[in-house]
């Protein structure tokens, strides 16, 4: 093991899982920031914990980001998906394509015999263009269906790190850190205590879409994100951690 921790790792899963409030914890050992093989075992651990999820007729709501894209390039299913639909959680969040949850949720999607939907919105829309398009009775039909989901699957990142990464503006980011935004999470950025600080509008999942969904999973590794892992795990609406190592030291050391 790359980590001399004092607690097994079952021991670190019972741990977090109680003071989240979670469901189920899983933790793969290592680094993803610093291991490939973390880094894809920690997909792989977290689609396994997806398939055996999945019911009949189950819309999953997929985000971008590497973490997901490694799920979603390992996922396998012995039996065709038929009737199970991945689509993307939101609209365009500026990632590159190869991030994005549109493609993920198709890689899904080809990668297990399921259906998928794509939603072609960008990013940044004013008010105005944002109602129009909200009339739109094909982006009406695909946003009811992600609100839809039984199960939501994201990654989580840094809040400063996916600022830069989306290029937000200057002042945004100052207002956000000023606000104490620490963590981010399917375009919402958290304070340290999981209280929602600012918000990206885009089409697609909103918070009271998430609250009410019933399986959240979220999939993150990496010591650099131990504390936004744990704001994001405080906002209290995930059923599931999927982690590493490193990243679960962390969130036990601010327990
Ligand atoms: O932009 C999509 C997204 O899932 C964000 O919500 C999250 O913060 C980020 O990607 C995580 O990205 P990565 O797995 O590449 O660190």
């Amino acid at each position: 093991p790359l980590y001399q921790s004092m607690l097994g790792l079952s021991e670190l899963e019972e741990k977090l899982r109680k003071a989240f409030g979670l469901t189920r914890v899983v933790i793969v050992p290592g680094d993803s920031e610093t291991s490939d093989r973390t880094r894809r075992e920690l997909g792989r651990a977290a689609g396994q914990v997806l398939r055996g999820a999945l019911k009949p007729k189950d819309v999953v709501a997929v985000t971008g980001g590497t973490t997901i894209a490694h799920v979603a390039n390992q996922l396998t299913s012995p039996v065709a998906l038929k009737d199970v639909w991945f689509v993307p959680a939101r609209g365009g969040l500026g990632e590159s394509l190869d991030y994005q949850a549109n493609t993920l949720a198709s890689t899904m999607a080809k990668r297990t015999g399921g259906h998928y939907r794509l939603l072609h919105v960008p990013d940044h829309l004013g008010e105005e263009a944002f109602a129009s398009l909200m009339q739109e009775p094909n982006i009406r039909e695909i946003v009811e269906v992600i609100r839809s989901a039984r199960i939501v699957i994201h990654g989580i990142g840094d809040a400063m790190v996916m600022a830069r990464r989306r290029k937000l503006e200057r002042e945004e980011v100052e207002e956000m850190k000023a606000d104490g935004a620490l963590a981010e999470a399917f375009g919402f950025y958290f304070d340290r205590n999981g209280a929602v600080v600012h918000k990206m509008q885009t089409v697609g999942l909103r918070l009271e879409d998430i609250v009410n969904t019933e399986l959240v999973i979220g999939v993150a590794g990496g010591k650099s994100k131990g504390e936004a892992i744990a704001a994001v795990m405080r906002f209290g609406h995930n059923d599931v951690l999927v982690t590493d190592e490193a990243a679960a030291l962390e969130m036990v050391a601010l327990l």
